[in-house]
């Protein structure tokens, strides 16, 4: 019974979004934690800083949640269906502890803030509860656990940013990493539960960001991407941050900490994720033409393409806003790749709405788009003010032209790269085949290539050629 469940869990881990750790040393650690991250990058990131803190307190990675004495997944609840499928997997885990009582389970990230205790009313068998700024507490959240209480700590924070954690790389390629600079969100977006879930923004101390990435290099690591849910309104002053400012003593913009960053080495790529388009500034955009080394890759969520909806969202810009900023990408970062994440069918979307959102689509010629169709999160500033009132096969019909419209984007882009050679870094073998090596351009576009008749290394930096494409993938040759 325990083993076709075992295989499920695994099969699950492998396709969908969770994934499972290294193992750290075996010998050093007398217990062992198990854990599953769901949702956006922070989540994973944040996933690292708590290996650490367990790491500091006996407990070392594994892989296999058998041989686990703790087990957590870090939560999702962006969406409804997030907080399913982690419900889902509470249900699975619940077997497993009826068979081992002495397991335990916490539940951690988004999803445990938005519950709180209420979790451990609804989810009897889940031990632990910790919402996004209290990973600090687990050492003391698990002891409590261990003597047989329910533990519980949501508080959220302005000051946490864990600036001097030195975050435990789980499931890396050696070659790149996230690096958070930033938590919280203060934009009011009124579909968003984030700002609920994670709290106010804060900004890490400039100078451990810098820390961490040239220790990321020294390492052999060569691209960072700096993480955060807006990331232009990162700003760092000793007074506003609570951190030693190092030697940077005047105030950090994110213009300011991006060139920080690239100039660590040239041969340091640097991305950055989310950008919202009401904060990215020329000066970004101008630092970005400047250095080489920061991939001309941006994700620029617009949301919908109807300047009456993103009123209703509270996005604070509209269409042709969007487009001027779209213009300026252009022509300072000319061949940026540029992305998107868009809502289908949020309230009062009408058909026009919709079709402004495809027209905006088709104006942008986005590279890659993350799709949704609107999904109400109780305690949002929609669900108080406005009634979801797009009926699902609507939303659904939308989101589908959406994506065709999308894949038809993809496409023609991957197509106007036939021909032309990239830079590539090497990230590792390709997922179908050993004998061909798969990275990225500066644009952030996947690149297969062969290993034959070169001597490239995982980490490397090689031209390659385009010769064919997918909808998703470049295929090319080494030049
Ligand atoms: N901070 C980022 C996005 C964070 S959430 C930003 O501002 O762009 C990632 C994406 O999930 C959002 O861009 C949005 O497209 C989508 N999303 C957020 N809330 C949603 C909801 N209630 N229903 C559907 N999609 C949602
Ligand atoms: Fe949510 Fe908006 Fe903040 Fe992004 S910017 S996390 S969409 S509130
Ligand atoms: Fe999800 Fe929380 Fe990220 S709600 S998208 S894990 S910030």
């Amino acid at each position: 019974m325990l083993d076709v469940l075992t295989q499920k869990i695994h099969d699950e881990a492998r396709q969908g979004e969770a994934y499972a750790p290294f193992i750290n040393d075996p010998t050093q650690y007398k217990k062992r934690f198990y854990i599953e991250s769901y949702g956006c990058q922070m989540n994973f990131s944040d996933s690292e800083i708590v290996a650490s803190i367990l790491n500091g307190t006996g407990y070392g990675a594994t892989r296999n949640y058998e041989e686990a004495d703790l087990v957590f997944l870090n939560t999702c609840s962006i969406r409804e269906k997030a907080e399913q499928t982690v419900r889902k997997r509470l249900t699975e885990f619940r077997k497993i502890k009826q068979a081992r009582p002495g397991l335990l389970v916490g539940v951690l990230g988004c999803m445990a803030e938005r519950l709180k205790s209420k979790f451990l009313e609804e989810e009897q068998l889940v031990d632990i509860v910790v919402g996004p700024d209290a990973y600090r507490s687990l050492p003391a959240l698990i002891e409590e656990a261990e003597g047989g209480q329910k533990a519980v700590n949501v508080l959220l924070s302005r000051e946490e940013t864990y600036a001097d954690i030195s975050p435990v790389r789980l499931n890396s390629n050696g070659v790149s990493a996230f690096v958070s600079i930033m938590r919280g969100c203060n934009n009011m977006c009124t579909f968003c539960v984030v700002p609920f879930t994670r709290g106010r923004e804060r900004s890490r101390d400039a100078a451990s960001i810098i820390k961490e990435c040239k220790d990321l290099f020294d390492r052999g690591y060569r691209e960072v991407t700096l993480l955060g849910q807006n990331v232009d309104s990162y700003y760092f002053t000793p007074e506003t941050g609570n951190g030693e400012p190092g030697n940077l003593s005047e105030a950090v913009t994110f213009a300011r900490l991006l060139e920080e960053v690239a100039k660590i080495s040239p041969l340091l790529r640097v991305r950055f994720s989310t950008s919202h388009p009401k904060d990215i500034t020329d000066d970004v955009l101008h630092v970005m033409a400047r250095h080489n080394n920061i991939c001309k890759y941006i994700h620029l969520p617009v949301q919908s393409g109807s300047s009456r909806i993103l009123q209703m969202m509270n996005r604070t810009y509209t269409r042709e806003w969007y487009m001027a900023k779209i213009d300026r990408i252009r022509e300072i970062i000319p061949g940026c790749g540029i992305s998107s994440d868009i809502i289908s069918g949020f309230c009062t979307e009408t058909e026009e709405d919709h079709q402004d959102t495809l027209s905006l689509m088709e104006y942008s010629r986005y590279d890659l788009s993350y799709m949704f169709f609107y999904s109400e999160r109780p305690g949002t500033l929609a669900q108080r003010r406005y009634k979801d009132d797009v009926p699902e096969s609507v939303k659904k019909r939308r989101l589908q032209e959406v994506v065709d419209l999308q894949n038809r984007l993809s496409r023609e882009s991957n197509e106007r790269d036939l021909g032309k050679t990239f830079e590539v870094l090497i990230e590792g073998d390709s997922k179908k085949s050993g004998e061909d090596w798969m990275g990225r351009t500066s644009q952030n576009k996947v690149i297969v290539f062969s290993k034959q008749g070169n001597t490239c290394q995982k980490g490397n930096y090689v031209h390659v050629q385009v010769t064919d494409c997918t909808k998703a993938t470049l295929l090319g040759e080494v030049v």
